[in-house]
C-alpha cells in the first residue's frame, strides 16, 4: 500500500496564512498578502478542515479559525521554522512506519511524522503500538558523524528525550517514568557502509493508551496534553544535543547520561547478537559502550533488569 504524505517545507507561507486565519481575515486580504488567488485560499481552508481545524466563515468578514487540532502539518511546520536540522516535513495521517518511509526516501534533514502507524517498529523486531494520541516521528540526520560514533548518538538521543520528558534512561535509550516506558527510540542506518545516513525514530506516549509496561504523559500529569507542545520541546532539546555531539561535547553528554541513568548499579542481563552478558552495570565508556562489573563491554543489545 502506498501512504501519501502531506509535504510541507518549514519556510512555507501556509504558516503565515495560519496566523492570519487565527486572528480572522477576509479571503481577499489573505490572497493579496500571500500573493495568491482566492481559489487557492479557499482550497487551503478546505485542507485545514481536513486536518481538523474548525473555521468560521462569515459573509463579508471572511474566515477565522475557532478550533485547532492538537497536531497538524502546519503546527509541525511552525515548530520547525527556525530549525537547523529539519528542512522538510512529511506528515501522514496514517502510515506503516515513519522509519520505513524515512529509509525509503533516504534524504537528510527531513521529519517524518504520523498520527498513527500500522506497523510501528521497536528495537529487536518488536512492535511499537502506535494508536491515535501518541507522537510517532523519525528524523533523517545529515552525514556529520563517523560510523564509530553511532553508539554515542543512540545514547545522546536518550539523554535529550529524558531531559525533555523528565524521565530516566534505561540503557541504551529507553525513557522511563517510575519504571514504565514513556518513550522508545530506534536508530537505524541507511545507505552505504562507509557513509551511512542515520534515521532516528522516536515514539512518545502522550494521550494514547499504552501496553501494561508503558506509561503516557497523560497518566503522569493527570490531563491530556497538546502533542504539538510536546513535539516542540522534544525537538528543541534533541536538536541541541545532536549538535552538542557533532561539535565534540560527548564527554559532557556522557556525564549527563550517567546522571539520568536508571540502569547503572543494577544487575542486568544483556542479550546481544554475540551472546548473553550478565553482571552489574557499572559505567558507560568513552566510545559509548556499557561496562559490566566483570569488565566486559556491550555496544548494543536488549537489556533486562534481574
Ligand atoms: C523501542 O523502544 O523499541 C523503539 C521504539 C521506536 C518507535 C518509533 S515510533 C516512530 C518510529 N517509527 C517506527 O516504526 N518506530 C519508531
Amino acid at each position: 500500500m502506498a501512504y501519501r504524505p502531506y509535504v510541507v517545507g518549514v519556510q512555507e507561507v501556509s504558516v503565515e496564512a495560519l496566523e492570519l486565519l487565527r486572528e480572522g481575515v477576509s479571503g481577499e486580504i489573505l490572497a493579496k498578502k500571500l500573493g495568491t488567488s482566492r481559489t487557492a485560499i479557499w482550497k487551503f481552508v478546505r485542507r485545514l478542515e481536513d486536518f481538523g481545524y474548525v473555521i468560521e466563515k462569515r459573509r463579508g468578514l471572511g474566515y477565522r479559525i475557532v478550533k485547532s487540532p492538537d497536531l497538524s502539518p502546519y503546527e509541525v511546520a511552525r515548530i520547525c521554522k527556525g530549525s537547523k536540522l529539519i528542512k522538510e516535513i512529511y506528515y501522514y495521517k496514517v502510515v506503516d512506519s515513519t522509519n520505513e518511509r524515512a529509509k525509503e526516501l533516504g534524504k537528510p534533514n527531513v521529519l517524518f511524522i504520523a498520527e498513527r502507524q500500522l506497523r510501528g517498529r521497536g528495537r529487536y523486531g518488536r512492535t511499537w503500538v502506535s494508536e491515535e494520541g501518541g507522537l510517532y516521528f523519525s528524523i533523517t540526520l545529515p552525514r556529520l558523524l563517523p560510523l564509530e560514533d553511532i553508539p554515542k548518538l543512540t545514547l545522546t538521543a536518550g539523554v535529550a528525550l529524558a531531559k525533555a520528558l523528565n524521565g530516566k534512561i534505561k540503557w541504551p535509550n529507553d525513557v522511563l517514568y517510575k519504571g514504565k516506558k514513556l518513550c522508545g527510540i530506534l536508530c537505524e542506518l541507511v545507505g552505504c557502509v562507509e557513509n551511512p545516513m542515520v534515521v532516528v525514530g522516536i515514539g512518545v506516549n502522550v494521550n494514547n493508551e499504552t501496553p501494561s509496561e508503558g506509561i503516557a504523559l497523560k497518566d503522569v500529569l493527570g490531563r491530556k496534553l497538546s502533542r504539538a507542545e510536546v513535539l516542540e520541546s522534544v525537538l528543541k532539546v534533541f536538536e541541541e544535543y545532536y549538535f552538542k555531539l557533532t561539535k565534540g561535547f560527548w564527554e559532557e553528554i556522557r556525564e549527563e547520561w550517567k546522571k539520568l541513568s536508571d540502569t547503572l548499579g543494577r544487575h542486568v542481563r544483556v542479550e546481544t547478537s554475540k551472546g548473553i552478558y550478565e553482571g552489574y552495570a557499572v559505567d558507560i565508556d568513552l566510545d559509548g559502550g556499557l561496562i559490566l562489573s566483570d569488565g566486559k563491554k556491550v555496544y548494543s543489545g536488549d537489556c533486562f533488569y534481574m
